[in-house]
């Protein structure tokens, strides 16, 4: 593939493995395993003598196809595609780290992965600190010796607070440290992390990347080096593999990727500021405004938007769900990133699971929704937001 196509043209052409019937879409080869010529071409590939495919769980060329087109458009050196967003973060961590290590994470996580730091990690002897990851003197005082690992999201998920990405990247630096960027919320599109500094990044290809509601996925992307000696043993003989089904749905995905992405973003601009405006709303938290608390970060590290708007209601609980309940275009949901605008409840759905102090910590109240906004047309959106916010009092 041609270095100097743009994004776009990458998103459709790159890694195209085409077979001897030139078929124009991808194939899917859904196949276990390969078959080898003779003993002793087995024996060579197994030796790594020669290149070609071994096992599904180790790689497979629609996988391979998803990976490749991945690693173009991230800037990344190599990748692989594992069964789910969570697969990838768990993945990404875990394979780098021993009993001893430590890890530094934002508290500021979905509810999953602050799972895999706050509460698996240390059943291996791995401590974790979290840290309210806005202000990088928490980074800074938290950072040990034996930190090896240090873990964020940006924007987060639901608050959309952001973390200075080169900043961090600066911090792990001097004691050797990997960052590791969850880049869900900004999608690979409106931030690279690789290129601010950060040594991995993980997606839940689940949201944008498939975008259409149809599959789970997700992508660990690093340099040739940090995944050969890291991640290359562990994802073979753990078996967190994507099903080349999937990866054949998300190829797809990606083709439309920057459409989709585009449209939402505009979308999602327009209904903050209609939202922020509103007088039963007391708050719009929206990385493309100018009241974003952190609007000189998002300036130096992303280049849009965000498809998400978080939403704060003076009505409390009671109002937050008069208005879900009301909504008829906007389903609830508490996925995002999808063609369907979805809207969900934190407080009771994504975030239950923390204590009422740790979701206040993270400015989780029970008026705070989630708006993933869709490709619907954006009036539609408006006026069924105007409809549902109608309804309730106050
Ligand atoms: C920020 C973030 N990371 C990771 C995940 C996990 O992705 P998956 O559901 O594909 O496992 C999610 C899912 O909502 C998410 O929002």
């Amino acid at each position: 593939m041609s270095k100097t196509w743009r994004p776009a043209t990458r998103l459709v052409h790159e890694g195209t493995l085409r077979s001897q019937y030139g078929e124009t879409s991808e194939a899917i080869y859904l196949t276990q395993g390969f078959v080898y010529e003779n003993s002793a071409a087995a024996e060579a590939r197994f030796k790594g003598e020669t290149d070609g495919f071994i096992y599904a769980r180790y790689g497979s060329p629609t996988n391979d196809m998803f990976e490749k087109r991945m690693i173009a458009l991230e800037g990344a050196e190599d990748a692989r595609a594992t069964a789910s967003g969570m697969a990838a973060v768990a993945a990404a961590i875990l394979c780098q780290v021993k009993a001893g290590d430590h890890i530094v994470a934002a508290r500021a996580l979905f509810g999953s992965c602050r799972y895999i730091v706050e509460t698996l990690a240390p059943k291996y002897g791995v401590e974790c600190t979290l840290v309210d990851g806005r202000d990088l003197a928490n980074w800074e005082a938290a950072i040990r010796p034996n930190t090896k690992v240090m873990f964020l999201e940006s924007p987060t998920n639901p608050t959309l607070e952001v973390v200075d990405i080169a900043g961090v990247a600066k911090l792990a630096n001097q004691i050797g440290a990997k960052v590791v960027v969850d880049n869900v919320f900004a999608t690979p599109l409106f931030q690279k992390p690789l290129e601010l500094g950060a040594h991995i990044v993980v997606y839940s290809a689940t949201k944008h990347i498939d975008g259409q509601g149809r599959c789970l996925g997700g992508v660990i992307l690093s340099d040739k080096q940090w995944i050969d000696e890291n991640l290359h043993d562990y994802f073979r003989h753990t078996g967190p593999a994507m099903s080349p089904f999937n990866a054949w749905t998300l190829l797809k995905g990606l083709e439309t990727l920057p459409l989709r992405v585009r449209q939402q973003t505009a979308s999602a601009a327009r209904i903050a500021d209609f939202l922020a405006d509103q007088p039963k709303v007391a708050k719009v938290i929206y990385p493309g405004r100018k009241d974003h608390p952190q609007a000189d970060i998002i300036a130096k590290q992303m280049t849009g938007g965000s498809t998400l708007i978080c939403i704060e209601l003076k009505g409390g609980k009671e109002a937050a769900f008069a208005v879900q309940d009301a909504l008829e275009v906007i389903k609830i949901s508490n996925n995002l990133g999808d063609s369907k605008s979805l809207i969900t409840h934190p407080a009771t759905t994504t975030h239950k699971n923390l204590t009422d102090e740790a979701r206040a910590e993270l400015g989780i109240s029970g008026g705070t929704l989630r708006l993933s906004c869709g490709i619907e047309d954006t009036d539609d959106l408006v006026d069924d937001l105007t409809r549902a916010l109608a309804t309730v009092s106050a």
